[in-house]
């Protein structure tokens, strides 16, 4: 493989001009549909002669929608976040406070935040080498006799070996949690995540594979104790499955918590968005199919992580071989997003760096396969409405990167 040599003065974050002067294509997640989706609960609730609010109609539907999506029977609440999720799905375990739960190294900070604000300890594992997913091996290097949980985060759309980690945690007698906001009908032999665990838990903020509008997110249980202890836990202890209940009398409460409802048209929106789901996977695997094609034949310096028709892809990372290169990945990264390409140079989602959690997890255990697959990677980001020609823009933008910072280009 050869490529043309670059002056510095050609690339974009010097001066020259970009391999793509137009923007890339924008997802709009939501449009003609949601609006009349919206429109339709305006009558109907008319119809009804009742203002809208939460845990109706539509929430049924939409939660209805899920567990079938889902393919495995359950019960399921919409809540009003994917933080709020894993805060509900953790709660509902009823864990002895202080209890021990291992999670992923990698991930957006409401998860590590639901296990905190619990009152439990986070044990972070490791992720499998060159992965943003926990393997086992990296789990039950972390097992104490304080471990109550795990919370397993399927990252970047990926499923992690979740049906090993169920095995394990049924020998060890603890629960699983599992993470899917990344990674909506993501599969693993054949079952979709979200299905393994005790419980699981769907951030639907818009950017997610499918949403409920701005914000939103979803538990899912198998376990019809579990489900009652979700609907309680996310509206402020409500026995809502007892006879007799009666939402006008707090006496009947069983404990304190919080009111974490999903409103009645964030679940018309998420009716119609669940619908585009296997679509929006299709042809976001055909697109990054055709990306990793591109690069794997034409780039001496990248590598396209796998991709595999059981993804559920969100972002996609790229491993670079920093040996090849005369300046550090993000450095290279930050100029291929120059050329006009988008991807995020540097993913900053690995736990053990941020300041304010250290105080919190249960030692000081460095996860070193985390902290140099996000070191040697950086992430493409993209949506379903690209075509084989942002695919050619961003390998060209690769190679222009290349031509210029490859040692011995
Ligand atoms: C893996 C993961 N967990 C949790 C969250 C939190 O979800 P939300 O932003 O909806 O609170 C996100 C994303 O935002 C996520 O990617």
């Amino acid at each position: 493989m050869n490529f043309e040599s670059i002056k510095k003065n050609e690339l974009a974050i010097f001066g020259g001009s970009k391999i793509r002067e137009l923007p890339m294509p924008p997802r709009m997640a939501y449009g003609d549909n949601e609006l009349n989706a919206i429109k339709e609960l305006f009558k109907s609730y008319e119809a009804r002669k009742l203002d809208f609010g939460y845990q109706d109609e539509f929430e049924n539907k939409y939660t209805n929608k899920f567990i079938e999506y889902l393919c495995e029977g359950g019960y399921a609440d919409a809540v009003c976040t994917g933080t709020a999720s894993l805060f509900v799905a953790v709660a509902a375990l009823e864990l002895p406070k202080g209890s021990h739960i291992i999670t992923s190294p990698i991930t957006d900070p409401g998860t590590l935040s639901a296990i905190i604000l619990n009152g439990h300890v986070p044990v972070l594992a490791d992720s499998m080498p060159d992965s943003y997913n926990v393997g086992i091996d990296e789990v039950e290097a972390r097992m104490n006799n304080k471990v109550k949980a795990i919370l397993v985060v399927h990252a970047a759309g990926k499923a992690a070996p979740i049906d090993s980690i169920c095995d394990m945690a049924s020998q060890h007698n603890i629960q699983v949690i599992e993470d899917c906001s990344q990674a909506h009908g993501a599969e693993l032999n054949g079952k979709k995540v979200g299905v393994f665990g005790d419980i699981s838990a769907f951030s639907t903020m818009y950017r997610k594979s499918h949403g409920t509008g701005g914000c939103g997110g979803v538990v899912y249980t198998k376990n019809i104790n579990l489900y009652h202890l979700i609907r309680a836990y996310s509206d402020r202890g409500k026995p809502v499955w007892e006879d007799n209940f009666d939402e006008k009398n707090p006496n009947q409460f069983l404990f304190p918590a919080l009111n974490l409802h999903l409103d009645e048209i964030s679940s018309a929106i998420g009716i119609c968005s669940l619908e585009k789901l296997d679509k929006i996977r299709k042809k976001r695997i055909e697109y990054l199919k055709c990306l990793s094609d591109k690069i794997s034949t034409q780039s001496i310096v990248c590598k396209p992580s796998s991709i595999s028709n059981e993804d559920s892809p969100f972002f996609f990372p790229i491993h670079v071989d920093d040996k090849l290169i005369s300046c550090r990945k993000t450095e290279f990264a930050t100029a291929i997003r120059g050329e006009g390409i988008d991807i995020n140079p540097h993913y900053r989602y690995l736990v053990y760096d941020w300041p304010w959690i250290k105080k919190y997890l249960s030692d000081d255990f460095k996860t070193v396969n985390a902290e140099k697959v996000i070191n040697n990677s950086f992430n493409i980001l993209f949506n379903e409405n690209y075509t084989e020609q942002e695919a050619e823009d961003t390998v060209n933008a690769i190679k222009k990167i290349e031509g210029y910072f490859y040692k011995n280009g």
